[in-house]
């Protein structure tokens, strides 16, 4: 890496190589929940910072969202303190009053057979309601579907979505995300388990190894170092780490890169986590969870209580962070976990994240061949912003085909590794309500 490639994979503005990359895709730009009562009152108007521009989310009285520029065309006022009134969002400057659609529906300042309504617009990216994340098209022209992929498919009451902010570029949290070797050592803690298996957060690590009986914790602490390989797919690339269980089994787990940032991983034998890592701007990003369930509906109050706690509204900002040392303490590193930081697993890939500064200088790092999924992700990443086109905007062309991922953790006593996670992927596919019984490769 020397510092112009660091640039280019770090900028994300408009105008920006690396901006026109991630503009190629569906972006998040907000939970459902931050235009609700629980967040904001009975005022669905909200401030949003994305990809570097900034704009202001609201819902009209029709109950259609709008994601319009922050600053009036008019006299460039703030139009995060606008009125929501008469079908759209009002500038209280001079009552210039805007749909979501970005029309200029009243200019009242002008004399009532005015026109000039008609020949001014605010600027207006397509918005689209998914499972409890509000996306945003931000590519130009005609947005394509959404992906086909599980978090998009399932039934909401099979997805339960959350986010948190992250206080560095995008791309570290992405990279933390595909680098499976972490697993072993960040988010190691003793002494071993026992048998708890619940879907308890931070803990996802608990679960079985399919029916081996070893719990996926025991399992890394004990083999950390794993055979991790990259393949390419139609959605960007798939994860697989091997690790031998002292001769008796070895454990595949699959984890995917779904190009440009977003991951796919196991959490336990009937959920996954989808979740992307979303520039606010080049220092500053926001990732979102999806956890997707194949079989029991998701018990979502539950799941955001346990999270809720952990951050401030509105901006989901966490708790823990560069100022209190992300919860560090010596003793508890010595005796309970790995970090030293509390067994929320989310915490630990926030210092991963942040420790490095806001844009980590790469030209200092020294990957290893277990960087596989990193060094996989930059040339992919480097090879659509410097040619963008159907082929290296992976996965962009035909969205909607896009189906899964599989990401799994499976067992065998054989070496038919790439045939034991497909099997389980089956049976847990076949099992499911909803999920589309094949995967797309
Ligand atoms: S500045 Fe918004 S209407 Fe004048
Ligand atoms: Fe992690």
């Amino acid at each position: 890496m020397d510092t112009e490639e660091n640039r280019l994979l770090t900028e994300c503005g408009p105008g920006t190589a690396g901006g026109r990359v991630l503009r190629s895709y569906w972006q998040p730009a907000a939970l459902t929940e931050e235009l609700g009562p629980e967040v904001v009152g009975d005022r669905p108007v909200v401030p949003v910072t994305l990809l570097g521009e900034e704009l202001v989310l609201f819902r009209d009285q029709l109950g259609q969202i709008g994601l319009v520029s922050r600053w009036c065309p008019h006299r460039g006022v703030d139009m995060a303190f606008g009125r929501r009134e008469d079908g759209g969002l009002r500038c209280p400057f001079h009552g210039w009053l805007f749909d979501v659609e970005g029309n200029c529906l009243e200019t009242p300042a002008e004399p009532a057979e005015s026109t000039f309504h008609t020949r001014v617009r605010i600027g207006c990216y397509p918005v689209v309601e998914r499972n409890g994340i509000i996306w945003a098209w931000l590519g130009g022209g005609e947005p394509p579907p959404l992906p086909g992929l599980d978090c998009f498919v399932a039934p909401a009451t099979h997805v339960f979505a959350f986010k948190g902010m992250w206080a560095s570029n995008w791309l570290q949290a992405h990279e933390v995300g595909i680098d499976p070797a972490h697993a072993a050592f960040l988010h190691r803690f003793f002494p071993p388990p026992g048998e708890a298996s619940e879907l308890t957060y931070g803990l996802q690590f608990r679960a079985m190894v399919a029916d081996t009986g070893i719990p996926v914790v025991k399992l890394m602490r004990e083999v950390p170092a794993a055979a991790i390989t990259a393949e390419p797919t139609a959605f960007g690339f798939r994860l697989r780490a091997l690790r031998n269980y002292h001769g008796q089994f070895t454990h595949v787990r699959v984890s995917n890169c779904i190009f440009p940032n977003a991951i796919a991983i196991a959490m336990s034998p009937t959920m996954t986590i989808m979740q992307w890592h979303v520039p606010i701007d080049d220092v500053s990003c926001y990732w979102y969870s999806m956890f997707v369930s194949y079989t029991d509906p998701v018990d979502a109050a539950t799941l955001r209580a346990q999270r809720i706690g952990q951050v401030e509204l509105p901006r989901y900002s966490p708790r823990t962070g560069a100022h209190n040392q992300w919860g560090f303490n010596a003793e508890e590193q010595v005796t309970a976990t790995y970090t030293g930081m509390g067994t929320d697993i989310n915490v630990h890939d926030q210092w991963a994240v942040e420790s490095p500064g806001p844009i980590y200088d790469r030209t200092h790092e020294h990957l290893s061949p277990a960087d596989v999924g990193i060094r996989t992700h930059r040339r992919l990443f480097l090879a659509a912003l410097r040619d963008p086109s159907p082929t290296t905007l992976i996965g962009s062309t035909d969205p909607a085909a896009l189906t899964g991922p599989a990401a799994i953790d499976a067992a065998t006593t054989g070496d038919d590794f790439d045939d034991a996670w497909r099997r389980a992927e089956g049976v847990r596919r076949q099992a499911s309500s909803w999920a589309p019984p094949a995967i797309t490769d």
